[in-house]
């Protein structure tokens, strides 16, 4: 017997969330591909889909306009899955060699450095020229050329273009703080909007954040078209610590669900689990849930941390183990071993209350879950 935990991913939620993420580009997902101005939609789908598997959602975004991701396997699995569509690598390449399979999937890669472009220019023009996205650094300070250096690199990358190693040169930056910063994201954008101004590629800059503040995309002001990468929002998590997913319209896709595999009463004193960092302070009835943190489920979630059994929601307590975790089963008396558990998601806290309980965020928890843990697409 399989242990009973389980993650269901639920390919109408991931659906849902991308037409409620296009909602707030005021586009629907089924118009057609004229050279308007409102933004089309890499899905990112990074870091296997924010856990939920990448071929899930090559089914479940069919309708964005492209996917986003780091991992050059991962984008051979989404075309040989099917998507015929463009596929960004957020990081480029990272060698010559990359590039051979680059122009052979014809993917779009980001340029962020120096040594990029020189690799770029030392190749031959390849049958079908790249497509790339320059980005600049507006402040996050991770990738992209500092404001300074961007005029010569993209100058550098149009020189590339006239000789047909390129096909397109659109721009992008990322935002360090659209979920809790208007002021250093309106700054980040006015460096991005007066840096990039003149070069008529296309644009990318909003992330989940960025898509779900009234006005943010509007503020890009190049005229070009855009591309927003939203990524959290699609699988059902809000990038607001004050927001929640479910605020805006957004389901859970991942659901973490597991059992009760042992029930009992402690008396007053006894203490629960490592460490004992739990003692009853009256007797009481717990459970013990097949879930612990070489599951994914973090091992710093303190007692109090929301758990649903049995319908009802209750409470963590003590220490997470390795394969198990405690929980107070006071209000929950009609618990047995076999009593349904969720963790997070459809009929359970949101991911994002379980990670602040644990002092991080929903991302963490949803890319965390072992691969020990049986996926079920529904
Ligand atoms: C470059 C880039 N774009 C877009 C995203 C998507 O961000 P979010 O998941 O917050 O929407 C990320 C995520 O980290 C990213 O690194």
């Amino acid at each position: 017997m399989p242990r009973p935990i389980s993650a269901t991913i639920s390919l109408p939620s991931l659906h849902h969330n991308l037409v409620a993420t296009a909602a707030q580009l005021n586009i629907n997902t089924t118009r057609t591909p004229s050279r308007d101005l409102t933004p089309r939609i890499w899905a990112v789908v990074k870091a296997d889909a924010y856990g939920h598997g990448i071929r899930n959602t090559v089914k479940a975004f069919g309708e964005a306009d492209g996917l986003a991701m780091l991992d050059l396997n991962e984008a051979v699995v989404c075309r040989e899955a099917g998507w015929s569509k463009p596929i960004l690598l957020l990081e480029g390449f990272f060698t010559p060699s990359d590039l051979k399979e680059v122009a052979h999937y014809g993917l779009t890669v980001t340029v962020h450095n120096f040594e990029q472009i020189a690799m770029l220019e030392n190749v031959a023009a390849p049958a079908r020229p790249y497509n790339v996205f320059v980005k600049l650094n507006t402040g996050m300070n991770r990738l992209g050329f500092a404001p300074d250096d961007y005029r010569g690199a993209y100058a550098r990358i149009e020189k590339l273009r006239q000789s047909r190693v390129i096909a397109s040169a659109g721009k992008m930056t990322h935002f360090a703080r659209a979920d809790d910063s208007t002021e250093v994201t309106d700054e980040q954008v006015r460096i991005f909007n007066e840096v990039t101004s003149g070069f008529a590629g296309a644009d990318s800059v909003c992330n989940s954040a960025g898509v779900f503040t009234p006005g943010r995309w509007q503020s890009v002001t190049s005229g070009s078209p855009q591309w927003v990468r939203p990524g959290i929002c699609l699988y059902g998590a809000s990038p607001f610590a004050e927001r929640s997913a479910q605020s805006m319209g957004l389901l859970p896709a991942m659901t973490l669900r597991t059992e009760l595999i042992c029930v009992r009463d402690i008396p007053a004193g006894a203490g629960v689990g490592y460490g004992h960092v739990f003692t009853a302070a009256t007797p009481m009835r717990i459970g013990v849930v097949a879930c612990g943190y070489a599951d994914g489920y973090p091992r710093h979630a303190p007692t109090g941390t929301p758990v649903v059994v049995a319908g009802v929601r209750t409470r963590l307590l003590g220490r997470v183990s390795m394969d198990m975790l405690s929980v107070d089963l006071d209000a929950v008396p009609q618990a047995r071993v076999g009593s349904p558990v969720v963790l997070w998601g459809e009929g359970g806290p949101s991911v994002d209350e379980v990670a602040r309980s644990a002092g991080t965020i929903g991302y963490e928890l949803l890319c965390a879950v072992a691969p020990r843990v049986p996926k079920i697409v529904v």
